[in-house]
């Protein structure tokens, strides 16, 4: 039977690959028949998902895509490609009071200002092949606050608008752009924002009527936004929580 859930002949890139949902996402589209290029900052643990890689010709870059030299190296090396699913970000949590300069520059510098550099340069270069699909990682936070959550969830918001102002500047091309929109799922980043809300994991795990958030539940929606299955569909956000935004009235 033929089937459009597939990614077989596809080539993504993906960032954040290093950790987390980016990790899964590598793993999972390398199961699902693409070639990955896969990036992180750390190259013990990029090494570990690049071992987990299902198929061959897959290849991974240790990359700061904060640095500019770093990031347009990563990118001039790379050839054309038909997904890109953006999973680098940070969290740092802070109450309003005592968010400073800094703490926007570097949280925005990676959690968007990234997403934007990488995809102009993509297009500058002529990389992104016609039907091309881009796949950005928001936050439930965008919608519903949290305590701590200003910054994050400012950046989470901003790249949902960009995301959905390429779906209409580039829908000419072919080249479709959605989000993904998770509430917590079970990485490194989810401990950390645990910490920022001051809350035990018993504590926020009884919110969520199907549970936390798996990678894998994450990776399995990006497939799905990077296959042909999903054609028709972009300047969309999906949003996975488990139920979790159902029960908070
Ligand atoms: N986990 C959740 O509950 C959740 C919920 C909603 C949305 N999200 C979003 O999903 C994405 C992935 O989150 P995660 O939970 O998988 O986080 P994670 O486990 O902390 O992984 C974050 C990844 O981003 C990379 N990264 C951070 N700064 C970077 C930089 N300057 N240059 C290159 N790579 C950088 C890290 O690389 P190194 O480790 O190598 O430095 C790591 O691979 C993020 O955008 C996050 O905001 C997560």
């Amino acid at each position: 039977m033929s089937t459009p859930f597939h990614l077989n002949n596809k080539t993504v890139l993906i960032t954040g690959a290093s950790s987390g949902i980016g990790r899964q996402v590598a793993i999972t589209c390398s199961e699902m028949g693409a070639t990955v290029f896969i990036t992180g900052r750390d190259k013990t643990r990029l090494d570990e998902t690049f071992k987990l890689l299902k198929g061959n010709n897959h290849k991974q870059f240790t990359c700061d895509l904060v640095n500019e030299t770093e990031r347009n190296t990563v990118i001039d090396s790379l050839p054309n490609i038909d997904g890109l699913v953006h999973c680098a970000g940070i969290v740092l949590p802070a109450p309003v009071k005592f968010i400073e300069e800094k703490h926007i520059r570097q949280l925005m510098e990676i959690n968007f200002d990234s997403a934007v550099l990488l995809v102009s340069r993509l297009l500058r270069s002529k990389k992104l092949n016609k039907d091309t699909s881009l796949v950005f990682m928001s936050s439930i936070g965008a919608h519903f606050p949290y305590n701590g959550g200003a910054l994050y969830n400012a950046s989470k918001a901003a790249i949902e608008a960009y995301s959905r102002n390429i779906a209409r500047e580039l829908h000419g091309s072919g080249i479709r752009s959605n989000c993904i929109v998770p509430a917590m799922v079970n990485t490194p980043m989810y401990d950390e924002t645990l910490k920022g809300m001051n809350l035990t994991e018993e504590q926020y795990s009884g919110k969520y009527p199907l549970g936390i958030g798996k990678p894998e539940d994450v990776a399995n929606a990006a497939v799905f936004l990077l296959s042909q299955a999903s054609r028709w569909i972009t300047g969309t956000n999906l949003s996975m929580d488990g139920g979790y935004t159902l029960t908070i009235l």
